[in-house]
């Protein structure tokens, strides 16, 4: 039997679902039943209806769909695919960093962990940061981990943002000179980049856009594109644009946690129910409630 058969096999055994994150290896998007970005992967697991969810991503995806569902057994086949963002700021920093701005709202990227999201008033993703900020009542907004997603954050609102200084290694790498040599290579194709980018790279882009918001916007246009975020994405934007042109923005934007799971470590997981994922109860009710909040505001960029 291929391993794909056994995937599914067990699949059915274990009434389970598998959700990949768009950086996963290509191979394991295509096993998975849902593919998405962070706030879609979360909108979906609170939809399923299986008893079993393998999460196809990083430690803290994971977690907050175990977070959102107490009663079903959520999977991570790799709990060492962890979020190095997400390890830059801890609960007891947060409490700290919240003492210095007495009064302002606090707004956690989702990548962080379920005990830092337990500490904030709500969560946002790439995706509705900017609806999430001006949702609230407060003028002043702490906003952690992700200090470039605060800084693009900064640009559509007139609330004060207080960053912190966290930044995903793969996107910061990201500069201005990768940007202007992949135009020159690619006259013609538009550059669209992940929030995550420094501001220098947002400010040469053509688009700024959640890995989802990148694969719309990609069905709205015929020009090729130069894709400034996690390579893994290349494999949907290519499967659902036959023909055309998608180029990475450098050959170094790789997430090495991302590409940790294999089919080999899905099959496993659903071999051996491992590894399952808990949290303890009063942090996951704080982080339920902070989450619920990110999920009724929904969708929204710019
Ligand atoms: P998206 O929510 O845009 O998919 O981003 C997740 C992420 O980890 C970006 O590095
Ligand atoms: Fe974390 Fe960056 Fe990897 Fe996204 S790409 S999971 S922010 S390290």
């Amino acid at each position: 039997m291929s391993i794909i058969d056994e995937i599914f096999k067990l699949k059915k055994e274990r009434d389970a679902v598998i959700l990949a994150h768009n950086y996963q290896r290509g191979e394991v998007q295509d096993i998975a039943d849902y593919t998405g970005d962070s706030l879609g992967l979360s909108q979906k697991a609170v939809d399923i209806e299986a008893k079993v969810i393998v999460f196809c991503g990083v430690d803290f995806m994971a977690e907050s769909a175990a977070v959102l569902n107490p009663d079903k057994t959520v999977l991570n086949p790799k709990p060492e695919a962890k979020c190095p963002m997400a390890e830059m700021i801890t609960a007891d920093a947060l409490r700290a960093f919240k003492k210095e701005h007495p009064g302002a709202a606090t707004v956690c990227y989702v990548n962080s962990s379920a005990a830092v999201k337990a500490e904030s008033d709500i969560c946002c993703t790439s995706s509705n940061s900017i609806k999430v900020v001006n949702s609230l009542e407060q003028d002043e907004v702490i906003f952690v981990p992700d200090y470039n997603l605060a800084m693009y954050t900064q640009r559509f609102t007139a609330k004060k943002i207080y960053p912190w200084n966290g930044f995903c290694p793969t996107h910061h790498q990201i500069t201005a000179g990768d940007v202007l040599v992949s135009r020159m290579e690619h006259p013609g194709a538009e550059v669209v980049v992940h929030p995550e980018c420094r501001q220098e790279v947002i400010d040469l882009a053509d688009g700024v856009y959640s890995t989802d918001g990148m694969l719309k916007y990609a069905k709205t246009t015929d020009k090729d594109l130069i894709i400034g975020t996690e390579v893994g994405i290349i494999h949907r934007l290519k499967k659902e644009n036959p023909g055309r042109n998608f180029y990475p923005v450098s050959g170094y934007v790789v997430c090495p946690n991302m590409k940790m799971i294999t089919l080999e470590t899905v099959r496993d997981s659903l071999r051996d129910m491992r590894t399952p994922i808990s949290v303890p109860e009063d942090i996951r009710i704080k982080a339920k409630n902070a989450l619920d909040k990110m999920l009724a505001a929904g969708r929204g960029e710019k």
